[in-house]
């Protein structure tokens, strides 16, 4: 059997939570290779019998990432398996890698997902889900990866029933809050020394090397370029955006985490009395980068 893991990852937690599923998957597969969306081919998926798909839940499955997938060929017959990572509402994300994953006439075999660190500046820092994933979330991961590849076996020699059913159930309407858009303002931009946001905005959809510079059209509000950008190059405007977003942190997020947590399903790690719901991460980072990329 023949596996790999793929992951996009902009903050680094469902990276780590992919390393871990390839872990538990390594120990099992005959061979099992681990790869960023971005440095594989969406063809090269044809190679592999059981493919675990992992990403952050962005309103949903991330555009980069439905992307990716519309230029995979059919995968007929083939096993998934999806995973993310999240802050406080994954709901979205389950319908659309469903149907993105049935689209490419995959049979889904399992899924799953963590909390995640959240690194928004319209929302409060820290945020309610830092600290995971965690050493427990990462050994769950493990687990996770071992399990599916030994459910693949069992189904490709011929225990179909077990083959979970996994719906496609209707998707749940896109969140009304404001978008702003990032704006490059040229005279402090320190291209060609600096190309961190063209390295590493999601789309691929900043190139300051034409001219004029190409920047941001397809933009899906990550605001990754204005967080790590040192200069303070680029400009957003968050304010109507935090307004909003700290609206629903208070109204509907947190009902949501005590839910959850009454129910077992967050284990809190950062204390609630050291979180202010009422600041935006960025008033709380007003220096640039407010986001600094760790290394590997
Ligand atoms: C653009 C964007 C949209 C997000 N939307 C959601 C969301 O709808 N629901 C949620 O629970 N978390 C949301 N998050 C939080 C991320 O899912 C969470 O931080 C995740 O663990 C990040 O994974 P990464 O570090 O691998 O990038 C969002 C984060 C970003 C950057």
């Amino acid at each position: 059997m023949k596996s790999i893991v793929i992951y996009f990852s902009l903050t680094g937690s469902t990276k780590k939570v992919a390393r871990a599923v390839y872990q538990g998957m390594r120990g099992h597969s005959d061979f099992c290779d681990i790869a960023k969306m971005s440095e594989i081919s969406a063809h090269r998926l044809i190679d592999y019998d059981l493919i675990a798909l992992g990403s952050p839940v962005w309103g949903g499955v991330p555009l980069n990432v439905r992307l990716f997938f519309s230029a995979v060929p059919s995968l007929k017959g083939k096993h998934a398996i999806a995973f993310c990572t999240h802050g406080i509402l994954p709901e979205p994300f389950f319908p659309q890698v469903i149907s993105l994953l049935k689209k490419k006439d995959l049979i889904i075999i399992g899924m799953n997902d963590w909390y995640g660190s959240v690194f928004r500046p319209t929302l409060p820092k820290p945020y309610y889900t830092d600290g995971h994933p965690d050493e427990l979330d990462l050994k769950e991961a493990e687990v996770f990866g071992r399990e599916m590849v030994e459910l693949s076996r069992r189904i490709d020699n011929g225990e179909t029933e077990l083959i979970p059913t996994f719906p496609e159930t209707p998707e749940l309407p896109p969140s009304n809050l404001p978008k702003p858009m990032p704006t490059l303002m040229k005279e402090k931009c320190r291209f060609p020394e600096c190309r961190l946001c063209m390295d590493n905005c999601p789309m691929e959809d900043i190139d300051l090397s034409v001219s004029p510079p190409r920047f941001a059209r397809n933009c899906t509000s990550c605001f990754f370029c204005e967080m790590i950008c040192p200069t303070g190059a680029v400009y957003i405007d968050y304010e109507a955006r935090a307004k909003a977003s700290l609206g629903r942190v208070k109204e509907v997020f947190l009902k949501r985490l005590e839910q959850a947590e009454a129910e077992g399903r967050f284990r809190r790690l950062v204390p609630k009395e050291d979180i202010d719901p009422t600041t935006p991460y960025y008033k709380v980072f007003d220096k640039h980068p407010r986001y600094v990329i760790p290394g590997d």
